[in-house]
């Protein structure tokens, strides 16, 4: 069953609570909160203090993005503020590896992203300490992006990386995801979809048929 993890990105942040309830109603199964820090990516977005407002008004997964360039420093916060998940890039500083172990430990879901660049074949060594893949299917930093192609190549082959393990890790893809991209990203394998300008550009009451067109 597919996952979908409307990203908040997008949303309408002076009504930020009825667009989490919009999304919640409408059928969401997660909240994909970008976390950007002005370094990693050129862009600025949220810290945890708004994590920790979100999580009281909505029973769906925080599905936490760090797009930061020292996620030593933020896994905390964020898992104390609420997340339910943190994904972390190796392309950013520090040892990933350690870094998942720390996700871990704090009792929530790790995950790996990996920019479009970045090849499938440095996921190996973590394999062992995450519960979700995700790839990058625009560079990191901004919402409304197109979808890079040639990115498909790379579900496909995490994808047969992931059923060849003994072990269930979801695959999550994010960025320019549409009902046209998403039939191709899910006939490559992948499990979660993040969508951002695609669910929240028309409005609430488009959300339910906009989250039904992607569960394909
Ligand atoms: C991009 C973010 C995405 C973004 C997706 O850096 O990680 O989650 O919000 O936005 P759309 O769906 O508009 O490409
Ligand atoms: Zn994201």
């Amino acid at each position: 069953m597919t996952l979908i993890a409307p990203s908040l990105l997008a949303s309408n942040f002076l009504s930020l609570k009825e667009e989490i309830l919009s999304i919640e109603s409408a059928g969401a199964d997660w909240v994909h909160v970008d976390i950007m820090d002005g370094h990693f990516v050129p862009n600025l977005t949220f810290g945890p203090e708004l994590v920790k407002q979100i999580r009281p008004i909505t029973t769906l997964p925080l599905d936490v993005h760090l797009m930061v360039a020292n996620p030593e420093k933020w896994i905390e916060p964020f898992a104390k503020s609420g997340a339910d998940s943190l994904t972390i890039h190796p392309e950013a500083n520090g040892s990933c590896l350690s870094l998942l172990k720390k996700i871990k430990k704090l009792g929530i879901k790790a995950a790996v992203a990996l920019n479009p660049e970045t090849p499938a074949s440095i996921l190996e060594p973590f394999l062992d300490h995450i519960d979700m893949i995700l790839i990058m299917t625009v560079n990191p930093g901004f919402g409304r992006q197109t979808f890079i192609n040639t990115q498909i190549k790379k579900i496909h082959l995490v994808s047969k990386m992931i059923k060849e393990y003994p072990k269930n890790i979801l695959l999550e893809v994010d960025g320019g995801i549409t009902n046209i991209t998403a039939p191709d990203v899910l006939n490559a394998g992948a499990t979660v979809l993040v969508a951002g300008s695609y669910i929240f550009k028309e409005g609430p009451s488009t959300y339910a048929q906009k989250i039904a067109s992607l569960k394909i």
